[in-house]
């Protein structure tokens, strides 16, 4: 697997500035499909799909024509300028949405997008107060950052005001300390307590990722988006669901939302959307389009709707959907899960598997009685993995939860091989 063990020196000390967490110490030559290929000919399975775009596999093919066919067309235009496949993928997503979900527009990042479906709900409702989750993550833009309470809060100054939160439903962590049989979602009742409480009156939105992922594979459980979604129209609170990760398959199904049926007032896409390129969506109703609009909505960036990104959006929506890479990633997930499972029953450090398609969370304690995090052991593990083959992302708060989402296309011998190298981790640590 690392058949030249001389290593290139790596660059990025003198120059790339620190921007997170620690570079990977291996420089990577190229990608392809669920792989990716070091300088020094080490193949890593990635399981992070890039940054969790890469969702018909590195490089795919269909990508590189879109992107050739954008070359030798139009790349990019006025932002009041359109082309026919910004029309068509906008068209596109709103024919894979429920109504009353019909008006789009295209911009780049994830942040970027939640920043303009905040503005969207703000601007049409008047309001200006915004509800976030804990553990949750919409952007590092001052808006989208302001709702945002995973990390990376501190040390910038004041958010937004009105920035008000909820607690998760982590149902393996209960922010209430109660147990999944007992609480009746008391986190969520508890939590609009606390916004009654706390707000002056102004919410304009709350906004969710429906599975949330930076924050640990949180899953509500059954019957959570529901009664969020009856708080704030009790409320006439407008509901934004960041289907940044959970959007076009990932799940297990098109939507996140789907798995409850409940449909948002405004929904941003991105990661998934652009299969690697930055690309990103906000989609709202006729009506809150409207409202926007007549009190002067106003949202220019320099690549809002450039024709380059929405030909390869195009590209990957139509793979996702002529590949059946939904019922996929439902299928080949439930595959990997059962085969996570089945690790938990022969490994003490595995806490709690759970997730929706290839969206999964393998949570790594150092006691699972107590469930006391794995802080030191999943550190040891991780790199133990990157080291057979492996690409797995730690999130969660504690940083204590594998997240496994390799791209939609992986195959099933692909997945075993991945599961041997977590299971060979697991085994060298005991
Ligand atoms: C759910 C969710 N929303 C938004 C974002 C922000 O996307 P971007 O990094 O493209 O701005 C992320 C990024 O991790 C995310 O996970």
């Amino acid at each position: 697997m690392m058949p030249n063990q001389e290593k290139t020196p790596l660059p990025f000390e003198k120059n790339l500035l620190h921007y997170g967490r620690d570079f990977q110490p291996e420089m990577i030559a190229r990608a392809k499909g669920s792989y990716l290929f070091t300088e020094n000919g080490h193949e890593i399975l990635d399981f992070s799909s890039g940054q969790m775009c890469a969702t018909i596999g590195h490089n795919h093919p269909n990508i590189i024509k879109a992107m050739t066919k954008a070359g030798d067309t139009v790349l990019h235009l006025d932002s009041t300028m359109v082309s026919r496949d910004v029309v068509a993928l906008v068209e596109q997503l709103c024919s894979l949405l429920p109504d009353p979900l019909n008006k789009g527009m295209l911009l780049n990042t994830g942040g970027e997008a939640n920043e303009a479906a905040i503005r969207l709900a703000k601007i049409a409702t008047g309001k200006f107060e915004i509800v976030g989750m804990s553990g949750s993550w919409h952007g590092t833009t001052t808006g989208a950052a302001s709702a945002t309470y995973a990390h990376g809060r501190k040390g910038y100054g004041p958010a937004v005001p009105g920035s008000l939160a909820i607690p998760a439903p982590n149902c393996y962590r209960c922010p209430l300390r109660k147990s999944l049989d007992s609480c009746e979602m008391a986190c969520l009742d508890f939590g609009f307590e606390m916004i009654d409480a706390t707000s002056v009156g102004q919410v304009a939105a709350v906004i969710v990722e429906p599975l949330q992922s930076a924050g640990g594979i949180i899953v509500p459980p059954m019957g959570y988006l529901k009664r969020l979604r009856a708080k704030c129209d009790e409320r006439s609170i407008l509901l934004i669901f960041d289907e940044s990760q959970t959007g076009l398959g990932r799940a297990g199904k098109m939507f996140g939302f789907e798995y409850e049926g409940v449909v948002p007032d405004i929904i941003t896409l991105s990661k998934t959307l652009g299969g690697g390129l930055p690309l990103s969506a906000v989609i709202t109703s006729d009506k809150i389009a409207q409202m926007a609009k007549d009190n002067g909505f106003s949202h220019y960036t320099s690549h809002a709707s450039d024709p380059f990104t929405a030909t390869v959006g195009l590209a990957v929506v139509d793979t996702i959907i002529k590949e059946g890479l939904v019922e996929r990633s439902a299928r080949i997930g439930q595959y990997l899960k059962d085969k996570l499972l089945e690790l938990q029953k022969r490994h003490d450090a595995v806490g709690d598997v759970r997730g929706h398609g290839l969206i999964l969370g393998v949570e790594i304690v150092a006691n699972r009685e107590t469930r006391e995090p794995g802080y030191d052991l999943i550190k040891v593990l991780t790199k133990r993995c990157f080291e057979l083959g492996l690409n797995v992302n730690q999130v969660g708060g504690p940083h204590t939860v594998w997240r496994l989402a390799p791209p939609l296309t992986i195959s099933e011998s692909e997945i075993d091989r991945a599961v041997d190298i977590i299971d060979t981790s697991l085994t060298e640590l005991s």
